[in-house]
């Protein structure tokens, strides 16, 4: 399975990193309406906080271990927590209001620049280090933990019907093994 290339971990967090780009584009744009920008900014949250959850977890908690990784690790694990807890305080307000009001828009204006930067950080440096140093096999282990991890709903993977009919597959081997 692992040598199919379909859990490639680099393909799979690029694959988030492209909405998270397309919904910080949209928060960054001052002609695009507070209605859609809240939608976006839901969509947004939601997305990362599974992304960040299962990065953590499947790449950053291996990778730390290793002298090579473990400075821009830290680094990244520290972007997460400003992210993480930037959404938490905005969360409320997001959640209730069908329109942001201008403090909203502006704060996740901001934050779509920091997160922006977050993303090329990590697909510049640390994917480069990932590809110097990881064989596929490991890169397509570590893709197949993320996958298990994110929770993607079919609908995360519309465009990705590989990645859509293996989740179906899960499902199925998960009911069974859960007799339901
Ligand atoms: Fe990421
Ligand atoms: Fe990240």
């Amino acid at each position: 399975m692992f040598e199919s290339n379909l859990f490639n971990i680099l393909d799979l967090l690029v694959m988030d990193h492209n909405y998270q780009k397309k919904c910080c584009l949209v928060l960054k744009d001052a002609h695009v309406d507070k209605k859609l920008k809240a939608s976006y900014a839901r969509s947004l949250v939601d997305t990362l906080l599974h992304h960040t959850k299962a990065e953590e977890q499947a790449v950053y908690n291996i990778l730390k271990m290793s002298g090579i990784f473990s400075p821009i690790i830290t680094e990244s694990e520290v972007d997460h927590k400003i992210i993480n807890s930037r959404f938490n305080l905005l969360m409320p307000k997001i959640n209730s209001e069908e329109e942001l009001d201008d403090e909203t828009e502006t704060e996740l204006k901001v934050l779509s620049k920091f997160i922006e930067n977050h993303l090329k950080t990590e697909e510049k440096d640390l994917f480069r280090l990932m590809k110097k140093n990881l064989n596929q096999k490991i890169l397509n282990e570590m893709g197949h933990e993320f996958f298990r991890l994110r929770n993607y709903t079919p609908k995360d993977l519309e465009d990705h019907p590989e990645l859509q009919a293996q989740l179906a597959k899960d499902k199925r081997i998960e009911a069974h093994q859960l007799n339901i």
